[in-house]
C-alpha cells in the first residue's frame, strides 16, 4: 500500500481590479450576461464568457426548463455555442459569474460536477487546457490553470479504449 495526494495551485484575487486588464473584461463580460440567463425557477442567474484562442469571446447564460432537470448551466451552454462556432478551436480562458435574487453575489461561483465533467471533454477535445475565472458580481476572484484540476480521478474518454 502506499498513500497518494491529489491538490492543486490556485491563484486568489481580493477583487477584479487585481487582475490585468484582459482577464478583468472578460469578467466583466460574464458579469454583465447573467443579465440575459433564463432562470425563472432559480433565481440565480449565471453567465460565462470565454476568450476563444483566435481572439474572439463566446459566451453563455443558464437556460432553465420548467421540466427543472432539462435545465443546462452556463457553462455547457458557452462549449455548445464554442464547438459551434469554432469547430476544434480552444477556449483559452472561460470567466463565470453569478447574479442571484436571492442572495449577495460576493463569493467566487464554482461550476457544478455535470459542467466539470463537460468542461474536461473539452479540453481533452482540443488538448489544451480551459484557464478558468471564477467569482460573483464583486469580490474576491479565484482563477485556475486548468478545468481538469477540478475533477481529479476523472472518467475520460481515454477509459472506453
Ligand atoms: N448553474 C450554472 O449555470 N452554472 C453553475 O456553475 C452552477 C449552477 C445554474 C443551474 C441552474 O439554472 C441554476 O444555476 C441554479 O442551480
Amino acid at each position: 500500500m502506499s498513500e497518494k495526494k491529489t491538490g492543486f495551485a490556485y491563484q486568489l484575487y481580493e477583487n477584479s481590479a487585481a487582475l490585468d486588464a484582459k482577464d478583468a473584461s472578460l469578467l466583466e463580460e460574464a458579469r454583465k450576461i447573467t443579465r440575459i440567463a433564463y432562470a425563472p425557477y432559480s433565481h440565480f442567474h449565471v453567465g460565462a464568457a470565454a476568450q476563444m484562442e483566435d481572439g474572439s469571446v463566446v459566451k453563455g447564460t443558464n437556460q432553465e426548463n420548467a421540466s427543472y432537470p432539462v435545465g443546462t448551466c452556463a457553462e455547457r451552454v458557452l462549449l455548445g455555442v464554442a464547438a459551434t462556432l469554432h469547430p476544434e478551436m480552444a477556449i483559452k480562458t472561460m470567466a463565470i459569474s453569478y447574479a442571484s435574487e436571492q442572495m449577495k453575489s460576493d463569493h467566487p461561483i464554482s461550476p457544478c460536477g455535470m459542467c466539470r465533467q463537460a468542461l474536461l471533454e473539452f479540453e481533452t477535445r482540443v488538448k489544451k487546457p480551459i484557464r478558468l475565472i471564477l467569482s460573483g458580481q464583486e469580490g474576491k476572484v479565484i482563477v485556475i490553470s486548468t478545468a481538469s484540476h477540478l475533477l481529479p480521478f476523472a472518467f475520460t474518454k481515454d477509459e472506453l479504449g
